[in-house]
């Protein structure tokens, strides 16, 4: 894939708004060996849209999740970003146009203040490591002082800012999965990936992260959430697609889906 310049994403993104999908699976499969994890499943993300993605332990939708962001490789099936296929696009190109997904916590993401995890994560920042980044600003002062201040309109976005200078490993789960999320957001995406974005998070605090999910979403960001705790679902997500032994077995409102005959005998119980 060529890597799309800024001027270019701009333009595509306003295509988007005309009601084309941002990200399109078209069935799309992967198999790990013999083990087909995802088997033929379509399925597309619109701006400012929150899409869940559901089912029981196995049914494929971390594999999904990889596929569609590139991180792993589709044995059948194309994916479309803007409506281009980026199907054989590195992850790195699919960030690059514009996807982006929560990081694994690193033991970097610990030893780097919350401040600095952000900085790292800003566009153009070179690599995943601060010395990298460092060494990249050295010769362009004016992105970096565009990457402190959209660093601190996040932090003061999800009222963080108390906690730049605080260590990763010093933080609650909730507030290491907003830092999760903050870094996908110095990217600037156009399609968030989320999976179990919830695990880890206190009770009392679930229902601030979903408030700030959707707040991203009204952004005019397409949201991908693998979820297991339905009562999120229900709240959070615009649609939903429930899937079972990799396979999509329905769609539609949260409403539509847990009244499916299927959705209960595969799921819900
Ligand atoms: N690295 C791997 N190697 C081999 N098989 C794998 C691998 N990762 C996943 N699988 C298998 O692929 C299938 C789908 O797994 P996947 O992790 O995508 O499901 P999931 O819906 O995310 O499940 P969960 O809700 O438990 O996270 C399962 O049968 C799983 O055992
Ligand atoms: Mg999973």
């Amino acid at each position: 894939m060529s890597v799309q310049t800024e001027a270019g994403r701009g333009e595509l993104a306003a295509r988007d708004s005309n009601g084309a999908p941002v990200l399109e699976a078209e069935d799309v499969s992967v198999r790990y060996g013999g083990v087909m994890a995802v088997t033929h499943v379509s399925l597309q993300a619109y701006r400012a849209e929150t899409l869940g993605l559901i089912g029981p332990n196995g049914a494929g939708k971390s594999s999904l999740l990889g596929a569609l962001g590139g991180q792993l490789k589709v044995s059948g099936g194309s994916i479309r970003l803007h409506g281009r296929d980026v199907t054989r696009s590195p992850s790195y190109a699919r960030a690059r146009g514009g996807i982006t997904r929560t990081f694994q916590t690193t033991s970097e993401f610990e030893a780097m203040t919350v401040f600095e995890n952000l900085m790292v994560s800003a566009r153009g920042a070179k690599g995943a490591s601060l010395g990298h980044t460092v060494l990249a600003w050295r010769s362009n002062k004016a992105e970096e002082a565009a990457a402190r201040a959209h660093a601190w309109e996040i932090l003061d976005r999800f009222e963080m800012a108390d906690t730049a200078s605080a260590y990763g490993r010093e933080l609650s789960g909730g507030q290491r999965r907003l830092v999760e999320i903050m870094r996908c957001l110095m990217r600037r995406p156009d399609v968030l990936l989320l999976d179990e974005p919830m695990v880890g998070v206190a009770p009392h605090l679930v229902a601030r992260l979903v408030a700030d999910l959707r707040r991203i979403a009204d952004d005019g960001i397409a949201l991908v959430i693998v979820e297991h705790a339905l009562e999120v679902v229900r709240e959070l997500c615009d649609r939903v697609v429930v899937m079972a032994q990799g396979r999509v077995i329905a769609g539609g409102t949260y409403d539509e889906v847990v009244r499916d005959e299927e959705v209960r005998r595969a799921y819900i119980g």
